[in-house]
């Protein structure tokens, strides 16, 4: 249901928007290219560059098997068309929130001319040509602001990883846990835009944290099961004492990967906890790990999409109740059930932090929002605790903002 939601939504804004973008840029054509003739010329080449990008990207982006390293058609292809689809889209909505805006203010001031005639300022004050050539500069500048972030995005923020810190304070923590260290990667997407080599580059980022135990919280790859052997090579180099665990994304359900993608692991020395659990022991204390894979009460994705009537079903039977269960599921979503049920820690991923948000701005203008109330970083609930990490990839555009790529560095303390 949401997924056709979204789907008729983005189809709706998207027709008017390129329409919109395709007008104003024959506007400056006209203002900058004097002679008709080579305006003319460069307009239908113009066209037939974004109709061929368009249908590539459309009907032809994709190549199976998918690579695992920047290629040249991705470079010159997918990216720029990608970044214009975004960038465009999001140009179109700022304009037309402004212009709506700009109608709201301009009815009030009607209404109190209307009523307050003799202390109005006048009709010629509001349509001023001050005012208008104000009005115009700020629209063009709004317009111009997603093209400017999603370069940066594309460019810069996509690619620089932040390691974040975080403390977990666990009232039940056994002693010889204590300072225990996870490290947490989520959301790879091995693709052009995260080629094997930056996943090899992670893995050495987090190995220099020297974690005691590394976790994984799904989306190895993104539409494609092919490059699953990349991105298990590439993960292969992660080193942590107590071992290395994970869950499935649903990424991996949508790709037919999940059995696949375990078993490669689990030769490469990874463990995907699959509505299974492992003890973790030290000094004859224990913490127990559950894994279970994606599962959603709201339909995203293709039919078979991991589709549950209640989270978490059949978890009760791995909790050890005299342990601090730590919980692997790729969505945030079960976290409302992990708190019912008393597991201490859930840690998920999914969300990419909203991968082009405005939360610098508020925290509620981020699209996650509209599949979760969990987003990014830490929550609570009771003892219960989440964490949501932004993850390393992208998906859709190769696009971040407002949204750094994450490694997370979990510390265990006792109370
Ligand atoms: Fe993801």
């Amino acid at each position: 249901m949401i997924r056709h939601v979204i789907t008729t939504l983005a189809v709706a804004l998207f027709v008017p928007s390129q329409l919109f973008w395709l007008w104003q840029i024959r506007a400056l054509g006209r203002k900058f290219i004097r002679n008709p003739q080579l305006r003319r010329l460069l307009g239908w080449l113009g066209l037939g560059i974004y109709a061929a990008l368009l249908a590539f990207n459309l009907f032809g982006g994709r190549t199976s098997p998918e690579p695992a390293y920047l290629t040249l058609r991705a470079a010159l292809l997918q990216a720029p068309y990608r970044w214009w689809m975004l960038a465009s889209l999001l140009g179109f909505l700022a304009i037309v929130a402004f212009y709506l805006c700009e109608r709201v203010v301009g009815g009030v001031f009607w209404v109190f001319r209307k009523m307050l005639p003799t202390l109005s300022p006048g009709r010629g004050s509001l349509l001023s040509p001050a005012r208008r050539h104000f009005l115009t500069k700020t629209a063009v500048a709004l317009s111009a602001t997603p093209f400017a972030a999603c370069a940066y995005g594309l460019m810069y923020e996509r690619t620089e990883i932040e390691t974040t810190h975080q403390r977990i304070t666990l009232r039940r923590l056994p002693k010889a846990f204590d300072g225990f260290r996870i490290a947490q990667l989520s959301d790879i997407h091995i693709g052009p835009f995260m080629p094997a080599e930056d996943i090899r580059r992670c893995a050495a980022m987090v190995n220099q944290l020297k974690p005691d135990l590394v976790v994984l919280t799904g989306d190895f790859v993104s539409w494609e099961g092919s490059p699953q052997w990349a991105v298990v090579e590439a993960l292969s180099g992660l080193k942590a004492p107590f071992g290395i665990f994970g869950c499935m994304g649903n990424h991996e359900r949508w790709a037919h990967v999940e059995d696949s993608i375990t078993r490669l692991l689990a030769e490469s020395g990874a463990k995907m906890l699959r509505r299974e659990n492992a003890t973790i022991e030290s000094a004859g204390e224990r913490l127990n790990l559950i894994g279970v894979d994606y599962q959603t009460r709201v339909a995203f994705g293709p039919p078979g999409d991991g589709i549950v009537s209640q989270y978490l079903q059949g978890v009760e039977p791995l909790m050890l109740p005299e342990a601090v269960n730590i919980l692997l599921s790729h969505n945030p979503n079960t976290f409302d059930r992990a708190a019912e049920l008393g597991i201490d820690l859930s840690l998920a991923g999914h969300t990419h932090g909203g991968q082009v948000t405005l939360e610098y701005i508020s925290p509620s203008l981020s699209p996650a929002r509209l599949i979760t109330a969990y987003v990014r970083g830490w929550f609570q609930k009771g003892e219960s605790q989440l964490y949501v990490n932004r993850g390393i990839g992208t998906i859709f555009s190769p696009v971040r903002f407002g949204s750094p790529p994450e490694i997370t560095l979990f510390e265990l303390k006792r109370v």
